[in-house]
């Protein structure tokens, strides 16, 4: 049931932002869109939108035991969460355990290549841009964030990175690489924000060696393989486990 909302503050590729009857809240809508290569391919997925906001409520919710700070207050309805109001960046935080995408088609490493450490790679957001890959030099000139900021979201970034790895290896579920936002509230708290989902990761399932099959995320739709939204479900399927076995357990 679609939640009572304000007005429309911001319409994204796969997100609808609303005003709440209080300032410092946005209610999040999850749509069914999909899109990819900058929206030139789109398309759309019956039940996506449901389940990358319980996926993302999940995530967000084994941040937050963790002390990691988000934006993510609760979920109201299949497709809709409550999150705090940010301001968000316009950065895209990459980081990379396993080499795929654009990092294999912009350099020699190999898809499937292990890296330790991990990579961290910043992009700036802007869409007329293309998201175009930046460095700290450009950042500073632009005056996006200050250098210590980018630190602090450096290191949270690779702290969300060893909690989302280790909480879905217990899943068999590999995480190759994932982009993060960030935010910042009326406190100015920064904050891991806008969703945490197999739209924004690489997912693989540790339990099938075939690298096409493999595929838990959206290159499935990228790459045509079919079965994106059943893909999604499995993910699903298995944190809700988890979560499940947590409440039993304790
Ligand atoms: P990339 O290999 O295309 O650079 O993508 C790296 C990760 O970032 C991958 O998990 C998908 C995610 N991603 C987004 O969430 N939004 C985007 O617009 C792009 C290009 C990638």
């Amino acid at each position: 049931m679609k939640p009572d909302h304000g007005q429309l503050i911001y319409e994204g590729k796969a997100k609808r932002i609303f005003q709440t009857d209080q300032d410092d809240r946005v209610l999040v809508e999850f749509k069914n869109d999909a899109t990819a290569f900058n929206a030139l391919k789109r398309a759309d997925l019956k039940g996506k939108g449901k389940m990358n906001c319980q996926i993302s409520a999940y995530l967000f919710e084994v941040l937050q035991a963790e002390a990691v700070p988000t934006h993510y207050l609760s979920q109201v309805d299949d497709c809709w969460m409550i999150a705090q109001r940010v301001e968000i960046i316009p950065l895209e935080v990459v980081v990379r355990n396993i080499a795929a995408g654009s990092l294999c088609r912009e350099t020699p490493i190999k898809e499937g290549e292990e890296l330790s450490p991990p990579l961290l790679d910043l992009y700036f957001k802007d869409d007329e841009l293309g998201d175009p890959l930046i460095t700290e030099a450009r950042i500073a000139k632009l005056g996006l964030i200050s250098s210590d900021q980018r630190l602090e979201i450096e290191n949270l970034s690779f702290r969300v990175n060893i909690l989302l790895k280790n909480f879905l290896k217990r899943l068999d579920l590999i995480l190759v690489d994932f982009k993060l936002e960030f935010g910042i509230n009326k406190n100015g708290q920064l904050l891991v924000s806008d969703e945490i989902s197999p739209d924004t990761c690489r997912i693989w399932d540790q339990r099938i060696l075939d690298p096409k099959k493999r595929i838990l995320d959206k290159d499935r739709f990228r790459q045509d393989l079919g079965g994106v939204v059943d893909a999604y479900g499995e993910v699903l399927k298995r944190i809700q486990g988890a979560f499940s076995n947590d409440r039993t357990c304790s």
